[in-house]
């Protein structure tokens, strides 16, 4: 007799996302995410209203991915969250509902780690046209976070580098701020880089040691060239906008590939993913491709799996789940949880 296929709705509200997914097996039926246009003109995410604006959104999404999947509440085996990573408040609304709805329902809750949810996005049927096999490396690149972890199963994963400082994601937000640009700034640079001239400004390279990051250095050389060519033309930032938005992604994407080639010599494994919101980038994705000429085998999952979205954590929970992982009512969200 074979095992029943499982049917997993997911929850994600790490930090100005509100995202419910529901997945059958491996394969995602539903996966609704309400963005937060609130935040535009802060140049930020603001906490308090991240979390506002969750409450509202929980119940609609829930019942819309439930709708979109033509799945019934009844028909859930399982409720999966993410617990942490990411904003206390805004973990809080997804963690309360889904351990309310787990309750009511009599079912199993399952915990969720938000960047290994990234990373297991891959797993998801139609995530990319090249599935990796293990082990594998990733690159996950978000607004939080920046590593290289080694993944040798769904479960076994270990991070081989990351940020001292910064992470990319933030790097592209902060530096799109000095150019003028709303939040989330990272998608309006990459637009903007198509158009520009990438070798157009230098700016600091990192020395950072093994496979850790920092992009502090990149962010104090893009304010000091902005300065610098303000004293000589007031409008710098705006006449150049596309060469600069082009120099900086140059800058970014160049030490994310360094730091991964080094990854890829130390370990030998060629299998190589992204992850995360940073991972949505053109030249990121582009360059990568081009490794394939060196024998890499790359995975670059579709772009509705790169930013924050609960398929991954319905993915992720799926795992958890058929290892026994589950978690009782006394759970709490955890900001910082640990890897
Ligand atoms: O994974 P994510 O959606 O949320 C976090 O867990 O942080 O990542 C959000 C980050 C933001 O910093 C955003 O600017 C960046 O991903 N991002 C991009 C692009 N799309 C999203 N950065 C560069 N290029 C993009 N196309
Ligand atoms: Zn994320």
């Amino acid at each position: 007799m074979t095992a029943k296929t499982k049917i997993i709705l997911g929850i994600e509200s790490s930090c100005d996302d509100t995202s419910a997914a529901v997945l059958v097996g491996n394969q995602i039926r539903a996966n609704i995410i309400a963005g937060q246009a609130v935040h535009e003109s802060f140049g930020g995410v603001v906490p308090e209203l991240a979390s506002r604006a969750h409450q509202e959104n929980i119940i609609p999404v829930v019942s819309k991915a439930l709708e979109s999947a033509q799945i019934k509440l009844t028909d859930l085996d399982a409720i999966a969250f993410t617990q942490g990573p990411g904003l206390m408040g805004s973990l809080t609304v997804g963690t309360s509902f889904a351990k309310a709805l787990a309750l009511a329902l009599q079912i199993p809750l399952v915990g969720v780690h938000h960047m290994k949810a990234h990373i297991l996005a891959h797993l998801i049927d139609d995530a990319s046209d090249h599935k990796p096999s293990f082990p594998f490396l990733c690159l996950t690149v978000s607004g939080g976070h920046t590593q290289i972890v080694q993944v040798n199963a769904p479960l076994d994963m270990q991070v081989l580098g990351f940020t001292i400082d910064d992470a990319a994601g933030e790097a592209y937000d902060k530096a799109a701020k000095m150019l003028g640009l709303p939040y989330p700034g990272g998608p309006l640079i990459d637009q903007h880089a198509q158009l520009g001239n990438p070798t157009a400004f230098q700016f600091a390279k990192p020395q950072i040691p093994e496979l850790n990051f920092s992009f502090s250095g990149l962010k104090t050389s893009i304010l000091y060239t902005l300065q610098a060519a303000e004293k000589q033309d007031p409008d710098f930032r705006k006449t150049h906008l596309n060469d600069l938005c082009a120099s900086i992604q140059n800058s970014i994407v160049s030490i994310l590939l360094q730091k991964l080639e080094k990854a890829v010599q130390q370990t030998g494994i060629k299998t190589v993913a992204i992850a995360g919101g940073v991972s949505a980038n053109s030249e990121l994705r582009k360059r990568l491709l081009e490794k394939q000429t060196k024998g890499w085998q790359v995975s670059i999952p579709k772009m509705s799996y790169c930013t924050d979205n609960a398929a991954m954590i319905a993915m992720a929970g799926s795992f958890y789940l058929a290892e026994g992982q589950t978690v009782g009512q006394e759970i709490v969200a955890d900001p910082r949880l640990k890897w």
